[in-house]
């Protein structure tokens, strides 16, 4: 019999504090309408920089949550996968980190990956991939982000759209006569997009100096406008891929999960991939973009309320970063 892999559990944790449109009011030159109309946000969660909330913080009690969802226990995950591009620590890794955090006594595989707003698709994929070969038996993903860190809080171009969070899910493999099933992957990058979204001051190239802080060169720098573009063309290609691989249509689709950039990203897909927007997910609105985390939080909260139920076709959808591209269409 072929592996079958399957969503166990899942689990969410979203710092305490929220910012609103109105708050941010007071700290750019903005307003609420304006982030509204052009965004679909209402609010964000920032992490406490006085500590208990930072990233593995997030995705230690997320993990919690997903193993009770699963009835596992931590030492069940046989490898841990850690989407972010603001992890805790440059080294060691977050995954590293939270298998400490987590208490893991069994020493299994624990890696980080950093591909930006694609982070929790890819490790999806990565874990469907470890799953069938063998190689793992239950692998926990992780999509956890502190951007409030990385971001320029004087620049409304960019401060607006961000927000910290934490998303995870454990994958296994299905029981014999279960209907659960990852039914197609997709991944990919597009290298040559690499300045329309990029942190370059801080790396082996540029290593950061005082001068750099000082002058606000260190945060994230981002081309909305050319981010917008490729993230409508890309995320609708994505769906057509993985549909056109598990040789099913866009009717079966019960539930479309995409990365929260912006709603009008996420509007003109839905209607590039012809899919109604009652079938998609989308609370961007209370969290903004968490990066690695849009998606797991999304999933999540739509499982929870009882909006995607086992059985239903789900299609995952991401873009970020890189240009990093994925989707994963299961049968949750
Ligand atoms: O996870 C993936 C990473 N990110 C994305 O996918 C982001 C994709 N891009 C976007 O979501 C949109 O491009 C933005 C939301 C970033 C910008 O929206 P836009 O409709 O492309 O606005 P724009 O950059 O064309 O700016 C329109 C106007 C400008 O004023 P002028 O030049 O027309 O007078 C901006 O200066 O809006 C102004 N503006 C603002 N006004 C109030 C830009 N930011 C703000 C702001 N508040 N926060």
């Amino acid at each position: 019999m072929t592996t079958q892999t399957k969503i166990l559990g899942t689990g969410i944790c979203l710092p305490e504090k929220v910012m609103t449109n109105f708050d941010l009011e007071k700290v750019v030159d903005t307003n609420d309408e304006w982030i509204y109309e052009r965004t679909g946000i209402k609010a964000r969660r920032i992490c406490s920089t006085e500590g208990g909330e930072w990233p593995t913080d997030l995705a230690e009690k997320a993990a919690w949550r997903a193993l009770e969802a699963a009835a596992l226990t931590p030492d069940d995950i046989d490898m841990i996968i850690f989407a972010s591009v603001t992890p805790d620590v440059k080294l060691p890794n977050s995954a590293s980190i939270l298998q400490q955090k987590l208490k893991i006594t069994n020493q299994c595989a624990a890696m980080d990956i950093a591909v930006a707003c694609s982070g929790f698709v890819y490790g999806a994929n990565m874990a469907d991939s470890f799953i069938k070969t063998g190689m793992a038996k239950k692998v926990l993903v992780v999509g956890s982000e502190m951007l409030s860190r990385e971001i320029d809080w004087s620049d409304r171009t960019i401060c607006i759209l961000f927000g910290d969070g934490c998303g995870c899910a454990i994958f296994g493999a299905a029981e014999e006569g279960e209907t659960s099933e990852v039914l197609a992957t997709h991944l990919g990058t597009d290298g040559s997009g690499a300045e329309f979204f990029d942190q370059p001051i801080g790396g082996a190239v540029t290593p950061l100096t005082a001068e750099h802080i000082a002058a606000g060169e260190h945060f994230m720098r981002m081309k909305g406008r050319e981010m917008f573009k490729v993230a409508t063309r890309t995320l609708a290609e994505n769906a057509r891929i993985v549909l056109k691989k598990a040789g099913l249509s866009l009717e079966d689709v019960d539930w479309v999960v995409p990365h929260q950039a912006n709603i009008r990203i996420i509007e003109t897909t839905a209607r590039l991939i012809g899919v109604p927007m009652e079938k998609v997910i989308v609370n961007i609105e209370n969290y903004g973009n968490t990066s690695a985390a849009t998606v797991p939080i999304a999933f999540h909260e739509a499982v929870m309320d009882g909006r995607i139920k086992r059985g239903d076709i789900v299609l995952f959808d991401a873009f970020g970063a890189g240009l990093t591209f994925g989707a994963t269409l299961l049968r949750y």
